[in-house]
């Protein structure tokens, strides 16, 4: 199984979850920060795996033009995953996963899983304790 895990990342957290992702996942994977990666070679994997820290209930502004970039995903098996915070009152806001996955669903594309999150402590981070397994363990049930 060929897997791309695409991702952005402010302060490094995700990018953290992205690669713990890329290592637990098995068969072979690439792990690409969105300005490395092509909104057309999205097709060309078995299996797309979308990250994005949520800044303001969505996914940040460079991930959205990244997707807004991808045309086409019939078929392709996608999962997606955020980084958030913990605090309650940001619910009210939504959060990246569930946005990115309903972009990707009406570009044609099948959710393997529901959109998961990952808690950091703070703006900056760092992650919650535990949530680097979390992914892995997240990744190997994909
Ligand atoms: C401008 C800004 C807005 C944010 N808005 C939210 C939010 O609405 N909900 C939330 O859970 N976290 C919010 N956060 C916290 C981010 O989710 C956190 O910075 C991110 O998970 C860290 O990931 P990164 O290190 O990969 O950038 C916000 C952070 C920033 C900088």
């Amino acid at each position: 199984m060929k897997t791309l895990v695409v991702y952005d990342s402010l302060y490094g957290n995700t990018a953290q979850v992205a690669e713990a992702i890329g290592a637990a996942i098995a068969g072979e994977s690439q792990v690409l920060r969105i300005g490395e990666a092509k909104p057309s070679e999205l097709g060309s994997f078995d299996l797309v795996i979308v990250g994005a820290p949520t800044q303001g209930g969505r996914a940040t502004d460079a991930m959205r033009a990244f997707l807004s970039r991808v045309s086409a995903l019939e078929g392709a098996k996608v999962a997606v995953f955020d980084t958030r915070l913990r605090a309650r009152w940001v619910k009210v806001f939504g959060y990246a996963a569930g946005k990115i996955a309903a972009r990707m669903k009406s570009l044609g594309a099948t959710l393997v899983a529901e959109p998961e999150g990952f808690i950091v402590e703070g703006k900056k981070g760092p992650l919650a304790d535990g949530e680097l397994e979390r992914a892995a363990v997240w990744a190997k049930s994909l």
